[in-house]
């Protein structure tokens, strides 16, 4: 039966790709009736040094992040990965199925170690078997994420297919990415090659959603573009990065499809277009951090909120543990 699983990194800012290509659409699927599971997950944090205080801020701020964004902890279940052992129970089995080949072929893994791989923890380079652990754990199908997280949703399939394999066992789905809508590669305001990022060192390069209307404002205005007026159809749009972002931003905050915002806009020039995709990013964001900041208020509600989402986690996640302990032969798994 379906079930959808999704997770975000605690680690600094939710930025607008965070929103665009992952928590709005985590809100849509809450609606769709299908069983839906979203997680802090702050063991994938930690691959790279976290300072404690911080961790325990952006878990409890992405928690207020997801609440914000129309997520509704009775319907979805909202946790934080550290409180469901079975994560990392499952992770270390995946890190007997995957190979080392299939991680060191991993895009994030040789831009985020580069050349100094030997200083790399060996989280870094286990990452995707948890968040392989992560997903099949619940047996999830379907699994909402941006474009950059494809290869390791491939990865996921890989591991749950060598183990069935392995172990002659039909057991773990093979889980579906769901990469759709406009706004599934959100690209820097400063350089529309490069993604935009919570670890990209220019403030101005993205926009947080703490942002207030002046940052955004601010932000839109000065992202960088070139100087022809936008074209009439998508086409126009090709060899022209930073006006295509700004064209799937601006359709992925409307909800539009990226050639209908061709339809409206086309023709108009960027002194006119930006102030109009300022209003509508302060439309829709500022709602947004003001709810976040208002819930980060009361630390101990969202603390509650995640243990409770925990517990519902869990009660999914045990089973499903033991009987992958017992398909492997552990004793006292039966
Ligand atoms: P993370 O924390 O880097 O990003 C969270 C989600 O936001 C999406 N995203 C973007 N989408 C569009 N444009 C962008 N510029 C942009 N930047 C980020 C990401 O694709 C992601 O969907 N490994 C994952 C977290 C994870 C996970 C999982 C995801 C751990 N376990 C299990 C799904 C299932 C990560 O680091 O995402």
């Amino acid at each position: 039966s379906p079930r959808v699983f999704s997770g975000i990194q605690p680690s600094g800012n939710l930025q607008l790709g965070n929103y665009l290509g992952a928590l709005k659409r985590f809100a849509d699927a809450q609606s769709s009736g299908t069983p839906t599971l979203y997680c802090m997950v702050d063991l994938h944090a930690i691959t790279v040094w976290q300072d404690p205080a911080d961790l325990r801020r952006a878990t409890r701020e992405l928690c207020a992040g997801f609440i914000a964004s129309g997520l509704d902890p009775e319907k979805s279940i909202l946790f934080n990965q550290s409180q469901v052992p079975e994560h990392a129970q499952l992770a270390w089995v995946f890190n007997c199925v995957a190979r080392m080949g299939w991680m060191g072929r991993m895009t994030q893994w040789k831009d985020k170690a580069g050349k100094n791989a030997e200083n790399a923890s060996l989280g870094l380079f286990a990452y995707p078997a948890l968040m392989a652990a992560d997903i099949l754990v619940y047996h999830a199908t379907h699994v909402p994420v941006g474009e950059d997280q494809k290869q390791h949703l491939e990865l996921a399939r890989d591991i749950a297919a060598k183990f069935n394999h392995d172990y002659g066992a039909d057991f773990f789905p093979l889980p579906e990415p769901v990469i759709e809508g406009a706004a599934t590669r959100v690209m820097s305001l400063r350089d529309g090659t490069k993604k935009m990022s919570k670890s990209d060192p220019s403030d101005m390069s993205r926009i947080n959603l703490t942002d207030d209307a002046d940052a955004i404002a601010k932000k839109i205005r000065k992202a960088k573009t070139d100087p022809e007026p936008l074209p009439a159809t998508l086409e126009g749009l090709d060899g022209r990065p930073e006006a295509r972002n700004l064209v799937n931003i601006y359709a992925g905050l409307a909800g539009l499809a990226p050639a209908d915002v061709m339809t409206q806009m086309g023709g108009k020039s960027f002194a006119e277009f930006k102030p109009a995709l300022a209003e509508l990013a302060v439309d829709r964001l500022a709602p947004i951090s003001a709810e976040m900041a208002r819930l980060m208020q009361d630390p101990a509600e969202i603390d509650r909120v995640l243990a409770r989402g925990a517990e519902r986690a869990r009660e999914i996640a045990a089973p499903i543990l033991r009987q992958t302990y017992d398909i492997i032969g552990m004793v006292g798994a039966q």
